[in-house]
């Protein structure tokens, strides 16, 4: 492996500049100096926005777990790749070397292969963060089957319909979850999902919570006997380098999740080297990010990024108020944690405390801090600065997407410093701009306007599983020739870019993001409402909170209101998970909307905040009358 590690600020710009004057020259030297290919590709970039089509390296064969795993069995064979840290803080820790891991990939391998596991083929994971997880993503990879990561907090329906829209014929999950003093039964979520899923026919079950489970005849086994049998050596599959990788769903502006699907070979590239350069990792280093492998962060930045580095990364089970709020730092303090990636959502959780939680531990092997999936605001930045940097750690605030693949735009710790709320500077090889409403790029800084991408970089999503159009829809068709982030972004005199929030119909909700319409349908089959509408409010701890307008067919006594409230978040729950939660419901008389019937959420938006005196006009909308008795019953 060559040294893909960039130093200083010149030698930011001078592969900054490379990477956009000659892309093509760029990626392949660090993809030909860094990976094991087993063969190379014939073209490094084929692409086509309008169409969209993007290839990476065509032609390339490899297999990622062997860049993972393989190649560091050399060196590196008896170097911890996986801490894991339980939930229960008296539960002894487990480290699992790159030796280790590779047996215990390669026996998941076969497992899934001798239960019928093809190249191609879908596997759903639904676990808890406990190392089976990590090594049943990448027995999937290893064997060529697309995993679909499902984050083991949503619902019997939301699980059911990813399961539904992959196809997957095979659930790899537990018998449950702890999370702090509570244990969850998965299996039983799992049950209910596949009573809708007819084409699953087997279920592997990790026994980790060891509360009574019924079996399934013929369709469920428990993993253990079936890895102990498992041989230890599993070839990898050979695999076309714009090979799906992984399914990762995300929520959209429709109802049904957006499948998003990423390549082999540059997701590979893009997760590797963003890892090393934005953590600046070093050999020695342990890194922790806190995120589940059930999000995009979980997938590029405790598996594969890591990994792909030959580094440790620390897998934690738990939650970071149990047994108590300081166990995020009691965690840093055992391992002696180098590098600290996580939301600004726990940051501000966390800062909400006292700080004996924090002080009573040793926090000075941090060398650098990230923050990721929201905007991180200032007061949350200084309290991360002052008292977990202790003024010394560079803080990475990271801006990307599940779509995205990799981060895109950073800072780099000692290279370009951090600016508090900033995400800086585009990374190396990201090409951002800003559209102004007419689909104009704004060229002059100091402005406002929506985050796009000119130009592909390796990680890019490529489709969206089994409906490429919505694809093109939602990411290509806002402004032509370009890839459209949904994220507005203020760009400074400098060039540096703060990510100002969503400018679709998204809202991240303690850094989950959500889309309004699953949430509203949910809400819409209630049995007493008409229709609903929801908007995000700004939430001290959460980033934002979910505030719901509904319509009832007809008026309820003021006593049940309470009741129907508590229903209505009951059908949330079920139908996506307890994340999606309303944090206020009103009922309203009715939702002002276009004349064409559309809702006006802006309106809607700007009476939850608290912001009425520039509604705009309003008198252009179907029922007018409406937004007065709206702001009456809100505003008091
Ligand atoms: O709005 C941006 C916000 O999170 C969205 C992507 O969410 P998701 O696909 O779930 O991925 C989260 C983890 C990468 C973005 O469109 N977001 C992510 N990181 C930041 C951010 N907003 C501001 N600052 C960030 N650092």
């Amino acid at each position: 492996m060559s040294d893909y590690h960039i130093k200083n600020l010149e030698d930011y710009s001078k592969n900054y500049k490379s990477s956009v004057n000659n892309p093509e020259k760029f990626w392949a030297e660090i993809a030909k100096n860094n990976f094991v290919w087993k063969r190379e590709w014939n073209s490094v970039l084929n692409w086509d926005f309008n169409k969209p089509e993007i290839k990476w390296f065509e032609g390339a064969i490899l297999n990622i777990t062997e860049n993972c795993i393989d190649r560091h069995l050399d060196k590196h064979a008896n170097k911890t790749a996986i801490v894991f840290e339980p939930n229960d803080e008296n539960e002894k820790e487990k480290k699992i070397s790159y030796k280790e891991l590779y047996i215990r990939v390669n026996k998941m391998s076969n497992v899934l292969k001798s239960k019928g596991v093809k190249k191609g083929d879908r596997v759903c994971i639904y676990l808890p963060m406990i190392p089976e997880l990590a090594i049943s993503v990448l027995a999937c990879a290893r064997i060529g089957a697309i995993h679909s990561v499902v984050f083991a907090g949503f619902s019997s329906t939301a699980l059911a319909t990813r399961i539904i829209d992959c196809d997957c014929r095979l659930v790899i999950t537990s018998d449950g979850s702890f999370r702090g003093n509570k244990i969850l039964d998965l299996k039983a979520i799992v049950d209910k999902a596949l009573d809708n899923c007819p084409q699953v026919s087997k279920v592997l079950l990790v026994n980790r919570t060891k509360n009574k489970i019924s079996l399934k005849k013929d369709r469920d086994e428990l993993l253990a006997p079936l890895l102990q049998e498992a041989k230890e050596e599993c070839v990898a599959e050979p695999m076309q380098s714009e090979d799906p990788l992984f399914i990762l769903y995300t929520s959209g502006s429709t109802g049904k999740p957006k499948g998003m699907v990423h390549s082999t070979a540059g997701y590979m590239v893009g997760a590797a080297y963003t890892f090393k350069n934005i953590f600046q990792y070093g050999d020695e280093d342990i890194y922790w990010c806190t995120a589940d492998i059930g999000w995009v962060t979980g997938h590029s930045y405790i598996v594969y990024g890591p990994l792909l580095n030959a580094a440790t990364t620390v897998m934690f089970e738990g939650v970071p108020s149990y047994p108590d709020f300081g166990r995020f730092w009691k965690i840093v303090e055992k391992y002696r944690v180098n590098q600290f990636y996580t939301a600004p959502t726990a940051i501000r959780a966390l800062a909400k405390e006292s700080l004996d939680f924090v002080n009573k531990y040793n926090l000075s092997s941090l060398k650098v801090l990230g923050s990721v999936g929201e905007p991180i605001n200032e007061e949350a930045w200084n309290w991360y600065n002052n008292h977990i940097g202790k003024n010394k750690c560079p803080i990475v605030d990271t801006w990307w997407q599940t779509e995205t693949g990799s981060i895109m735009i950073s800072s780099i710790p000692n290279v370009i410093k951090g600016k508090a709320t900033f995400a800086t500077l585009p990374f190396i090889g990201i090409q951002p701009v800003l559209m102004d409403n007419n689909g104009k790029e704004i060229l002059e800084n100091s402005v406002e306007g929506r985050l796009c991408v000119k130009f592909p970089w390796p990680s890019i999503a490529r489709t969206i599983w089994g409906d490429h159009q919505r694809y093109k829809d939602t990411y290509f068709s806002t402004f032509e020739n370009h890839y459209f982030t949904g994220d507005g972004s203020y760009r400074d005199d400098q060039g540096y870019y703060r990510i100002t929030g969503r400018v679709d119909d998204v809202i991240i909700v303690s850094g989950h993001n959500l889309g309004t319409a699953p949430i509203e349908d949910a809400i819409n089959e209630h049995n007493e409402v008409a229709e609903s509408a929801i908007v995000g409010v700004p939430h001290e701890v959460k980033g934002n909170s979910l505030f719901g307008y509904i319509n009832l067919k007809s008026k309820i006594d003021p006593t049940k209101q309470n009741q129907l409230r508590n229903e209505i978040n009951g059908l949330i729950s079920n139908q996506i998970g307890p994340i999606a939660k309303l944090d206020q419901i009103e009922f309203v008389p009715g939702l002002p909307k276009t004349r064409s019937g559309k809702i006006m959420r802006r309106i809607l938006r700007k009476i939850a905040h608290n912001e009425v005196d520039n509604l705009g006009d309003v008198s252009t909308l179907l029922n007018p009358e409406i937004v007065n008795q709206i702001i009456n019953q809100i505003i008091k």
